[in-house]
């Protein structure tokens, strides 16, 4: 049976805890791909992850480059290439030295990988899979920004740490863009279907939300620098669904065409992630207050999209 090919660009934190995640699940063959001269981090990085093989037990290819020809035949491409964020930067600051990154890095997937389905993950994410879209020029379904599954995933760890119950038990959805106002959806957040209401008070419901929300900013403020293992795990989940056709529901970035009210725009819905990539959006009817929540977090999105046009007009 052939291996799933997944490359990774970016060989950084969120690039190489990827690379991690992919070989421990056994997914496919890695490639991880980084700028000529951080080569020898990819290289050695990549060496040292497939020496984990024999204990790990598996037999996955793991190779680190700078020549995209690497890439060529990849079922997933990864973009993580791109400056983090600091300790008082938001993740919109990063946004003009980080276009100019995924332009070009989108360019040679384009050129060397052109029927790969590309998960970005560089920040400010929202407006990346933009960048990614227009660069590649690629169907909108192969086009998908990893937020929502890191962004659920340290909701519910909230939530299960309140409760006092495992996080596996813990089943919650989160929409909109990848910023401080993105949208936990409490009322549709339950322990195997009891609703988390009927567990918490609302004053510990709102604090988990407030928390998830915060939750990457609460990690650039302890660590100097932005989170990798919650991000490259909440990444390698959509890989994996993409690989195994699983058909998961997972929150992602994908592209709106008047789901939930939102048109032309990659936003963070339910979508359903096989083979194709994005192959559905799940969508559903939301209260009133959820709606203008968010309406206005795609507000901020388009916002983000139209700073992009406006510095590149080539992207427009
Ligand atoms: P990092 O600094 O550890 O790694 C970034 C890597 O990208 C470096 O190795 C760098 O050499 C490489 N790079 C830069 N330009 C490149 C190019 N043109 N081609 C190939 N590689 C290039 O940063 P880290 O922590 O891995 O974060 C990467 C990005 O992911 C950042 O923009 C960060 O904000 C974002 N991020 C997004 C998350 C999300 O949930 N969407 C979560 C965590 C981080
Ligand atoms: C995070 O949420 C920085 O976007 C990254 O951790």
């Amino acid at each position: 049976m052939r291996r799933a090919k997944i490359s990774i660009i970016g060989a950084g934190n969120v690039g190489a805890t990827c690379a991690h995640w992919a070989a421990a699940k056994e997914l496919g063959d890695i490639v991880v791909l980084d700028i000529p001269d951080r080569v020898g981090v990819a290289q050695g990085k990549m060496l040292d992850l497939a020496c984990c093989g024999p204990i790990e037990r598996f037999d996955s290819a793991i190779t680190g480059t700078s020549d995209y020809k690497d890439i060529a035949g990849s079922d997933v491409v990864v973009v993580t290439a791109g400056l983090p964020r600091k300790p008082g930067m938001s993740r919109d600051d990063l946004i003009e030295t980080n276009v100019k990154i995924v332009k070009s890095v989108s360019e040679n997937i384009k050129e060397f990988a052109p029927e790969s389905i590309v998960i970005v993950v560089s920040n400010p994410l929202d407006a990346m899979v933009y960048t990614a879209w227009k660069a590649t020029g690629f169907p909108t379904h192969r086009i998908i920004g990893q937020a929502g599954a890191l962004d659920v995933a340290r909701f519910r760890t909230f939530l299960a740490w309140e409760i006092g119950c495992s996080v596996e038990d813990v089943q919650a959805l989160l929409l909109g863009g990848h910023g401080d106002d993105m949208v936990p959806l409490p009322r549709l957040t339950s322990v195997h279907g009891i609703p988390v209401s009927d567990l918490l008070s609302k004053e510990k419901i709102d604090a988990c939300v407030e928390r998830a929300k915060m939750g990457g900013g609460e990690v650039v403020k302890l660590m100097g620098t932005s989170a990798y293992y919650a991000p490259a795990s909440g990444t390698i989940q959509m890989v994996e669904a993409i690989v195994k056709d699983k058909k998961r529901i997972i929150p992602s970035a994908a592209y709106c065409d008047g789901q939930f009210g939102i048109k032309d725009l990659f936003v963070g819905v339910p979508a359903l992630l096989g083979s194709k990539g994005v192959e559905k959006i799940v969508e559903f009817k939301l209260d009133g207050p959820e709606q203008k929540l968010l309406d206005e977090s795609a507000s901020h999105v388009k916002e983000l999209v139209d700073k992009v046009c406006e510095l590149f007009p080539e992207l427009a």
